[in-house]
């Protein structure tokens, strides 16, 4: 695991979008695995501006973001399809053929979680994983637990992420559920980035990093993981000693 420690969200957005920008100027039908929430916003910004510049194209790239909501409509403001459509996919050539995010309204959600695991084999698998972390160290919506999940999940939310998510929720009551790619699935990806921002996170990130590897703070699984790197400013980083 590398760590790397900078002073803006702005200068961590940079080398984040250095990631992306190497893997799709290298990689025609790259696979992008993508994270929603605060953290990667900045990061989306500078990929959109880069696209702008034709620095970039995501014209043959494929995307699979980690989690959605359960039982919440796809065009609601708080949806990640929303977000994912809002902060990336509407201003860039992503084809929307190519996007994948997990439908929270599905019937049988056994078989949407196992149908986009096999997706993800079907495309060669995630080339970059984005992933932000949570106050409780999860990843995606791999919630503290008593052992480390395996393939995409539905999981009953936390108290801990539904304190932290509900301040997004003001005209609807945010749902207890959620789709996830499972810990096995996030560790398959071929490189992972993590970025973590502000004194909230300190903790998680303490733990993530110096803690024994444990479910009860599943970024930790990330210690196991050969090509891993966390983008944190200094308050984030700020417990690592
Ligand atoms: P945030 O969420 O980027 O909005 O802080 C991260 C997470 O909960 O995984």
């Amino acid at each position: 695991m590398e760590i790397k420690v900078f002073d803006s969200p702005e200068e961590i957005a940079s080398v984040c979008a250095d990631e992306f920008t190497a893997l799709l100027t290298s990689k025609e039908n790259c696979v992008l695995g993508l994270a929603t929430g605060a953290s990667p916003v900045p990061t989306y910004k500078e990929l959109v501006r880069r696209y702008n510049a034709g620095v970039i194209s995501f014209k043959h790239a494929s995307s699979f973001n980690l989690d959605e909501y359960v039982e919440l409509p796809r065009n609601d403001k708080n949806s990640y399809y929303t977000f994912m459509h809002e902060n990336l996919f509407n201003s860039v050539d992503i084809d929307e053929a190519n996007v994948h995010i997990l439908n929270g309204n599905a019937e049988d959600t056994a078989k949407e979680c196992a149908d986009f695991d096999a997706a993800i084999e079907a495309a060669g698998g995630i080339d970059i994983q984005l992933l932000g972390i949570g106050t409780n160290g999860h990843i995606g919506f791999n919630e503290p637990s008593s052992s480390f999940s395996d393939g995409t999940f539905k999981v009953k939310l936390t108290d801990s992420t539904i304190k932290s998510n509900s301040i997004y929720f003001t005209e609807n009551a945010m749902p207890r559920y959620a789709l996830t790619m499972g810990i096995q699935s996030i560790m398959k990806a071929k490189k992972i980035v993590l970025i973590a921002t502000g004194a909230s996170k300190a903790e998680a990130v303490k733990n993530a990093v110096k803690g024994e590897v444990t479910p009860m703070c599943p970024a930790s699984v990330l210690q196991n993981h050969p090509n891993c790197i966390f983008l944190l400013d200094t308050a984030a980083a700020s417990l690592l000693g």
